[in-house]
């Protein structure tokens, strides 16, 4: 019986000896990770299953240790990877017909979310500068004064280029951004892959205003290589967004997107987002 598994079956059935790729690694899971799984199938009932208590407080936890960001139980919803998170993101917080910048070259799966949801890329293109990629501030000044764009996806680190991000780019990028009422998907599922010497800064933690203004997608998929698990935390540290997210999941049929905290009722949403002076509706 084959396995489905794309990096080892299809790859290289095809005639690859390794597939290399960075999203789905050649190499097997930590020993930890498969006792876990060994665990839970052997007890034999694969019916619905509760979140498991330790979920939120081993994320905070991480993101504590390895990226000094302080992640609050109830910001956190969760949902079945990263691109699904962003299609959800984009349906609920654009219209169609609006604009969603992205930074090319990027990874492709975000363009095809904004064309299939029905809205525009607005391409804010990497230049190369002194050997290096770099983001280009003046033509993003440019881009998000078109009231049509609403969001922005920031990949940080940033794949494919494999650039991470400084502080003060983020910064700029950030308030670029927040200046004219983009929200910012920041996409950081790939911020425990950085090369010795380098630090990666979750857009986040750089100030409450950022934090207010930015939805933030990660998942232990890349990091552990647990891609077909299909598991990703969505941190939303403001309450608005974050009740627009949870009704947009709740409209999608997930029933249990809260990260497994909140038991109680949301208040019910609003049948379309509120205007707020946060971001552009
Ligand atoms: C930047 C980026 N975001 C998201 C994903 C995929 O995330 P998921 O499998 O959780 O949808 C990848 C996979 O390669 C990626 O490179």
């Amino acid at each position: 019986m084959g396995t489905g598994s794309a990096v080892t079956g299809v790859r290289r059935w095809q005639g690859h000896p390794f597939a290399l790729w960075v999203a789905d690694m050649d190499f097997n899971c930590h020993p930890a990770i498969r006792k876990a799984m060994e665990k839970r199938l052997a007890h034999q009932i694969y019916g619905y299953s509760l979140k498991d208590p330790a979920y939120l407080p081993a994320l905070i936890s991480w993101y504590r240790r390895r990226h000094q960001w302080e992640i609050q139980e109830p910001w956190v919803l969760t949902t079945p990877g990263v691109v699904p998170a962003v299609n959800y993101i984009i349906q609920r917080f654009s219209q169609p017909g609006d604009k969603v910048l992205i930074q090319t070259p990027v990874y492709y799966p975000f363009a095809r979310s904004i064309l299939n949801n029905g809205r525009q890329v607005a391409d804010n293109p990497l230049k190369i500068e002194g050997g290096h990629f770099q983001m280009d501030f003046n033509d993003l000044t440019e881009k998000v004064k078109d009231p049509r764009v609403k969001l922005a996806i920031l990949c940080s680190p940033h794949n494919p280029v494999g650039r991470v991000w400084t502080r003060e780019e983020l910064d700029t990028f950030g308030r670029i951004c927040i200046e004219n009422r983009v929200l910012v998907i920041a996409d950081e599922i790939h911020c425990d892959l950085v090369m010795p010497g380098f630090k990666h800064v979750c857009f986040a933690a750089i100030s409450d205003t950022f934090a207010h203004h930015s939805i933030t997608c990660l998942a232990a998929s890349k990091t552990f290589n647990l891609a077909g698990l299909h598991q990703s935390s969505i941190i939303v540290p403001d309450p608005v967004l974050r009740r627009e997210l949870h009704a947009q999941l709740e409209n999608l049929g997930f029933v249990d997107a809260d990260g497994g905290t909140c038991s109680g009722p949301w208040p019910r949403p609003p049948p379309t987002i509120r205007p707020s002076p946060g971001w552009r509706t």
